[in-house]
């Protein structure tokens, strides 16, 4: 597929680099190019699905999630990966039907990584069924963290202050700078919790079904129940570990999506 192609080729070439809300939230028109694709590949088949697309959302269009089938896409998550040809950043595309995600799919094209599922029916990497660590001790546990793309003085002191806590509680912390990818390696079992403030809905909506469907839990990171629009996410191979985790963590609520 042609945006597939467009990921793969332009992220080991110069790119034309532009901000958006801070000098560190990056675009290019490759992002652009690539969720345009998308929503155009799909609303030919389905012409009356919406989208909220991260780009779109950029460019003015309003984030509304109502109980239309609706597309949640994230064209190039890890844009700063892309903009240093750092192969971990991924497209990443959620259905939700009712304001309940059915189907989530986060693919990695540089190292060919494809993260599937539907609900009720498991979580895959390039077809073959994966499963959450079931680690439930925090001390045991490998944590995704994430800087975020603000640079919001109050917003970067939780930051630092989650990793300094984490540091003296857990095995190690880890951060791809792709919170989708972070998440999917939750569902690989390859980390075993990953959480975030700040970050938007098309960076976190299909991660956050692969997770459960590969038997993790999604939460928010106060403990209550996932909002896929709350911009807060935390997600973990078990309720122990997801729970311990919440306990601990400064808590930050950026504005909603
Ligand atoms: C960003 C990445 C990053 C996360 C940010 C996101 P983008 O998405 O997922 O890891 O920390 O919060 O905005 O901008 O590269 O699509």
């Amino acid at each position: 597929m042609f945006y597939l192609q467009i990921v793969r080729e332009k992220i080991y070439q110069r790119k034309d680099v532009l901000t958006k809300s801070c000098d560190v939230d990056l675009v290019t028109e490759w992002d652009q190019k690539v969720e345009k694709l998308l929503i155009d590949g799909i609303s030919s088949k389905y012409p009356d699905h919406r989208f909220i697309g991260e780009e779109s959302t950029s460019s003015g269009q309003k984030i509304e999630l109502t109980d239309a089938p609706t597309w949640i896409i994230d064209p190039i998550d890890g844009t700063m990966n892309f903009v240093h040809g750092l192969p971990y950043t991924c497209i990443s595309v959620a259905l939700l039907i009712n304001k309940i995600t059915e189907i989530g799919i986060v693919y990695n094209p540089i190292l060919e990584q494809l993260f599937t599922a539907r609900k009720g029916q498991g979580a895959f990497l390039n077809g073959a069924p994966i499963h959450v660590s079931n680690e439930k001790e925090l001390r045991k546990a490998l944590i995704m963290v994430e800087m975020g793309t603000s640079r919001n003085r109050e917003k970067l002191e939780v930051v630092l202050q989650n990793i300094t806590i984490l540091t003296t509680y857990v095995h190690g912390i880890r951060s791809f700078g792709a919170a989708a990818l972070n998440m999917c390696m939750v569902a690989l079992g390859g980390a075993d919790a990953s959480f975030e403030f700040g970050i938007h809905a098309w960076d976190i909506a299909a991660g956050d079904l692969i997770v459960r469907e590969a038997g993790g839990v999604s939460i928010d990171p106060a403990g209550g129940p996932f909002d896929v629009m709350s911009r807060r996410t935390l997600c973990a191979s078990s309720m122990e570990l997801a729970r311990q985790l919440s306990k601990i963590l400064v808590q930050y609520y950026p504005e909603r999506d």
